[in-house]
């Protein structure tokens, strides 16, 4: 039993006993407390931070590219509220060396059972009145967080790299902690890394390199635990504008200064529509290509797949994405991870109004309705799968990975339940209500309940609307007053769709290729009719060469659609994509797809085993599943 869970026994237990004995009034009230602490608890970690909790972090290790590890302590300063003589932290595989109690005394410890996905608790004893618990520890090999790159796994070739991923409960892979979303820190960090390399973090950067290998970072905001990021590598540094830049390996440097061109832009636009900009400068790290995901907001400093060097800027709308979570997610957190909508949903919402502010509206309508055409998909798979309710807005991931909250549920459903109550009150007054929810949260985490009685006595009820909030979060699917997101644009791409079972030749379609943007081409990918053949395929790409168009998301979408319709021409191509790049959301569809058939699956093998080294484990992890790969 974890001790959030004897907790909540307790907190249960205690509850039930005082409600036999209470008025009916008190009753309710007691069952209230009793949900909303429910609510609370974060079945993710071991942590005790409800009696003591960590104020502030500092850390202060080694980088060694030799051996793959980072060594060195990590000091948490702590507030222990309920005078509690053991303190619980998150670990996960880490190797702890000792641990000393305000500077002085060495202190006992012990490492609980192993769960394969929440790690072990470390149970420290500490005094009712310790204010420092400073931890001697080492990673393994096989961090989870941990990306260690080769040279000839960078642009540069030259140089190792180091990465980090913590959301959702991978930090504990790197650092002690208690990793947990509900509690926040500021962090403070000393890294040494070898000659001629430069560390970055989700804090404060240099922008040069250091004399002798040691960087000192702050972050000055308590966040939570999965923001806390590093990334080491041969950097260079360029400047976006005021308060934006960049930092990549030297030879991306130019392609990101030309994609980012809009970023200082983003950032006005963002402060217009829901308040200040908490955290000072706004960078980016563009990563080598196996980084597993698009965009993650580590704060100060979004990390950043290279797959969105499109060339044309048709990607930032990632950057927008990430941008956002500034205030959706990093200000105001989920406070466990069923709430991950909160941070999503909201994000995409606000990622779309940065973009019709600097882009227009018709842009932004065009970029929503690909994303609610992946919502319909996602949807129906999730009712038709093992776990239906995940189509709910608020999840129970008990016993599960987090990252299973990863779908279009909580980002698309999500935002689009926002856009229908901004619809249903008027753009002016739900503008004035989300200002004002992060204003009021800032720095703080949320629950669903929380928000959902936020809106009620904030927006609702004072507009007299009447809205089906229940049905949008506790309810299956998408309701049926979900706001329509339609472009005339995306009709016309539609009718050239359903032309080509037709036509001999792609000029008769009449397509003008240079007035397309990419949303166009993938809104016309993804409507390719059923009756389509290879043939028809072939044709299509021998004008368009979607097989080699060098944008990532265009290519990814054809890849799949290839593979259905059994058209070969896409394969060096594919193959030469999927041993480079190892961003997952494009992984696994086209792992996926390949694995339907004996043929394919033969042939994502093969491909697999020289790819699966470049992969995150983020990614191999996904993968290996798909494929029953057992090494
Ligand atoms: N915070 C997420 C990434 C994430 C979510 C990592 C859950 C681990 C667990 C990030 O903001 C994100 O949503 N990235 C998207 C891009 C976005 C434009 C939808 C991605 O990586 O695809
Ligand atoms: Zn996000």
């Amino acid at each position: 039993m974890s001790i959030n869970q004897i907790l909540r026994t307790f907190i249960i237990s205690f509850l039930l006993i005082s409600c036999s004995a209470a008025s009916p009034d008190q009753a309710e009230m007691i069952e209230h407390e009793k949900q909303t602490n429910e609510q609370l608890v974060d079945h993710h970690s071991y942590a005790n931070s409800f009696d003591v909790y960590t104020t502030h972090l500092h850390l202060n290790i080694s980088v060694d590219f030799d051996e793959e590890i980072l060594s060195g302590y990590v000091v948490h300063d702590i507030d222990n509220v309920s005078k509690t003589d053991k303190m619980i932290f998150d670990i996960n595989g880490l190797k702890i060396e000792k641990i000393v109690l305000d500077d002085e005394e060495v202190t006992n410890f012990e490492i609980g059972e192993h769960d394969e996905l929440l790690g072990s608790p470390l149970t420290v004893d500490i005094k009712p009145n310790t204010k420092k618990v400073q931890i001697f520890y080492s990673t393994p090999s096989d961090a989870k967080a941990l990306q260690w790159l080769n040279p000839q796994q960078t642009a540069g070739k030259q140089y190792p790299y180091l990465f980090t991923q913590g959301q959702a409960i991978l930090t504990r892979t790197w650092i002690p902690c208690q990793d947990t979303p509900g509690k926040r820190i500021t962090y403070s960090a000393d890294v040494e890394v070898p000659d001629g390399l430069m560390a970055v973090m989700s804090a404060d950067n240099d922008t040069v390199r250091s004399a002798d290998g040691w960087y000192h970072f702050e972050m000055t905001n308590p966040i939570p635990s999965y923001l806390i990021a590093l990334a080491v590598g041969d950097l260079e540094f360029a400047s976006l504008g005021e308060r934006t830049g960049v930092f990549t390996e030297p030879s991306l440097i130019d392609a990101c200064v030309y994609e980012f061109a809009d970023v200082e832009q983003m950032v006005i636009a963002a402060e217009e529509l829901y308040g200040e900009y908490k955290w000072g400068r706004y960078d980016i790290i563009v990563l080598p290509p196996s980084f597993p995901f698009g965009g993650m907001e580590n704060p100060k400093l979004t990390f950043a797949t290279p797959t969105i060097l499109a060339g044309d800027r048709s990607l930032v709308s990632l950057i927008a994405h990430e941008l956002a979570h500034s205030w959706s997610g990093n200000l105001v957190t989920n406070a466990t991870w069923n709430d991950f909508w909160l941070n999503e949903g909201f994000t995409v919402y606000f990622e779309n109004r940065i973009m019709e502010q600097v882009y227009g509206k018709e842009y932004a309508d065009m970029l929503m309705q690909i994303e609610y055409q992946g919502l319909e998909s996602e949807n129906e798979d999730i009712i038709d799968g093992e776990h239906p309710e995940d189509t709910h807005l608020k999840l129970d991931l008990q016993g599960r990975d987090p990252d299973e909250g990863m779908t279009a549920i909580a980002y698309v459903k999500g935002a689009l339940f926002l856009k229908t109550l901004e619809e249903a009150v008027g753009r002016d007054k739900f503008d004035a209500f989300l200002k004002k929810y992060f204003d009021d949260h800032e720095f703080e985490t949320v629950t669903t309940e929380m928000f959902v009685a936020y809106l009620k006595s904030n927006l609702l009820k004072p507009n007299n609307v009447e809205f089906n909030v229940d049905e949008w979060v506790y309810g299956k699917g998408i309701p049926d007053n979900c706001v329509k997101v339609e472009t005339d644009k995306f009709e016309l791409v539609s009718d050239k769709c359903d032309m080509i079972v037709d036509v001999d030749k792609v000029s008769e379609l009449g397509i003008d290729k240079d007035a397309w943007t990419t949303h166009e081409w993938l809104h016309f990918i993804r409507h390719i009719p059923e009756a389509a053949t290879a043939d028809d395929l072939k044709m299509l790409d021998d004008e368009f060469n979607f097989s080699n168009r060098g944008n990532s998301e265009i290519m990814a979408e054809w890849y799949v659609i290839s593979i259905e319709k059994g058209y070969h021409g896409i394969d060096p191509y594919m193959e030469k994509f999927l041993i480079n790049v190892g961003r997952r959301k494009f992984l696994e569809p086209i792992y996926s797809a390949l694995a339907e058939t004996d043929e394919g699956l033969d042939m994502a093998r093969n491909i697999y085993a020289k790819a699966r080294p470049n992969y995150h484990s983020i990614s191999y992890l996904t993968i290996d599943e798909i494929l029953g790969w057992e090494g």
